[in-house]
């Protein structure tokens, strides 16, 4: 072993203080030699039945052991606070920083060398990369997998069906006992969303960052693969201390230019874009929300997967897996990147080969030619919005409308089916105070369903503008993450009904058509923004969460801390 490990800073002393390090360990029915110089190895885990998609972690934890223990580590298991999208209020977005706190100062405060983080719905990886990264000690990713694809009536469903199915209900398309059907067909297994949302984009964004097994990203929970992989990850970290492999060795600059045109080619989430920003705060490297324009630009969409086409997960693993399609777009790839496994990008594609072209495509001949997330600027949005033009209409991509303005998003929730709404097909729907600090947490109800007067007339699609976020697997020409936001006294805040806006997607504008005089003129009648919580984690967030074009990670998280060993305890 060239390098002490920092766990035999506690199991490796003599006297009281090594006493006590090792004797309360041995409860566990732990024998002598463990602590005599193998590699620990945290599995930090979020299981919680309070998080449906991760509910299957503790036992795909023991397959992690069993690598651990094969390799001759020392495996253990500890939990953090667990982040669930589907219960979660207000936002499960709101506690992403948390529980890169919890997961930071967790691995730092124990004798723990490597740390396998077990990741699956949607905050639960970029809060576990974030925290890592902040110590940066040996780390790799095991992804959870998705659920097998659901069914309905013959028909194959996700997550993204939703978003259909409740305004089919709406519009008197689909009955309740039909959405009953859908509801109990949908979530057929253990895993995350089976489409390509914010789970299935993180999941693809540490493979192609390279902090997970190639594979990791598309294998289904329910596939004994999973555990495989499992088993493969708990033998490879204990390698990784052995070579002391940091994220920090991984994660370059050129790394983050490939997960941004991975992304792309998969028709990835939005998400992807403020999660992405906040790892690189973590590890140092200046990442700019320019930058996934800049390097998704000429980057097609290969992957046909809801929400941008047609496939799920599940099928996305038969095709061949991530690993495929980066074999399909390698030429776009910094293929001399390391990765967990101590190859390349390139050494890890060379055996990678699609098996289904209805759903891995070519370059040459793509599913859409744009694809990745086009970042908009103007006076509405000066420091950035973002959309998804894969997931939007077409017809959208260049439009001028009246905004249709809501407060916030119960007033949107009141007033979006009133018969007396004035709104038509070429209205502007725009969605104040979803924010950051506005909500607060930045929640994912930008993608806000469509009056239902226009329902009734036909309309599938009209411009949403907000300061939020939206699922990642929802769709529509959704205007997301204006910043500043609306609580920030951002521009968004002065629009009111009937103001023209343009969205020029093409040229990356977005517009309120209001003289600089009158826009002046409203912001006078602005209050300076307040924290409104009086204590607690809330009051913390907001005193300092970052705007959505800088990641919404705290200004005192930036960077790290090291792994440096604390003071004793007694
Ligand atoms: Fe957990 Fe979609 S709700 S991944
Ligand atoms: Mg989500």
């Amino acid at each position: 072993m060239e390098k002490k490990l920092r766990s035999q800073q506690w199991f490796g002393k003599k006297g009281k203080d090594g006493f006590i390090y090792r004797a309360w360990m041995k409860n566990q029915g732990i024998p002598a030699d463990e602590f005599q110089g193998k590699p620990v190895i945290g599995i930090c885990n979020t299981w919680s039945e309070l998080t449906p998609c991760n509910a299957h972690f503790r036992e795909l934890a023991e397959s992690v052991k069993r690598g651990v223990i094969e390799a001759g580590g020392f495996p253990v298991e500890f939990p953090v606070m667990s982040l669930g999208e589907t219960l979660i209020k207000p936002t499960a977005m709101l506690y992403r920083n948390l529980v890169s706190m919890d997961v930071e100062e967790s691995i730092r405060a124990n004798p723990i060398d490597g740390v396998v983080l077990m990741c699956g719905c949607d905050k639960t990886t970029p809060a576990l990369v974030m925290g890592a990264c902040s110590v940066d000690i040996p780390a790799i990713v095991v992804s959870g997998g998705a659920m097998l694809t659901g069914k309905f009536k013959g028909k194959s469903i996700g997550t993204s069906d939703i978003w259909r199915f409740s305004e089919q209900v709406r519009s008197g398309i689909m009955s309740e006992e039909e959405l009953n059907m859908a509801e109990a067909g949908m979530c057929r297994s253990r895993g995350h969303c089976a489409v390509m949302g914010t789970a299935s984009s993180m999941a693809c964004m540490v493979e192609s960052l390279g902090l997970s097994l190639p594979g990791n990203a598309a294998i289904p929970a329910a596939d004994a693969s999973r555990k495989v992989l499992a088993q493969y990850s708990g033998r490879r970290i204990v390698d990784m201390v052995r070579e002391d492999l940091k994220p920090s060795d991984i994660l370059v600059r050129k790394a983050f230019e490939n997960a941004i045109k991975v992304n792309a080619a998969i028709g990835g989430s939005t998400n992807f874009v403020i999660h992405l920003l906040a790892i690189a705060g973590r590890v140092g490297i200046p990442l700019t929300i320019d930058d996934f324009d800049r390097y998704s630009n000429g980057i097609p969409l290969i992957a046909n997967l809801q929400p941008s086409g047609a496939h799920f997960m599940e099928d996305l693993y038969y095709a061949g897996g991530l690993p495929a399609v980066m074999k399909e777009m390698e030429r776009f790839l910094e293929g001399e990147c390391i990765t967990v496994n101590g190859r390349s990008i390139a050494q890890n594609l060379e055996r990678a080969e699609t098996l289904n072209q209805e759903v891995i495509a070519s370059v040459e001949q793509p599913f859409k030619l744009d694809s990745g997330v086009a970042v908009l600027k103007g006076n509405l949005c000066p420091e950035g919005a973002i959309i998804k033009p894969s997931a939007a209409d077409a017809r959208l991509m260049q439009h001028t409308g009246k905004a249709v303005v809501f407060e916030n998003i119960e007033d949107y929730k009141l007033r979006i089916d009133d018969p007396e709404l004035v709104v038509d097909a070429d209205s502007v729907l725009v969605l104040k105070n979803t924010g950051p600090k506005g909500y607060p947490g930045m929640p994912e109800v930008g993608n806000m369903g469509l009056p239902k007067k226009m329902l009734d007339l036909g309309v599938t699609d009209m411009v949403r503008i907000s300061d939020g976020r939206m699922s990642g697997t929802g769709f529509g020409t959704v205007v997301l993450h204006v910043s500043p936001e609306t609580a920030e006294n951002g521009t968004i805040a002065l629009v009111k009904d009937g103001d023209r806006i343009e969205l020029d997607v093409a040229g990356r504008k977005l517009s309120l058509l209001v003289s600089d005089e009158e826009l002046d003129k409203r912001r006078e009648g602005l209050a300076d923004p307040v924290n409104q919580f009086k204590r607690g984690y809330a009051r913390l967030y907001v005193a300092h969460v970052e705007q959505a074009h800088l990641g919404a990670d705290f200004d005192f998280l930036k960077g790290n801390s090291g792994s440096e060993v604390l003071r004793d305890s007694h």
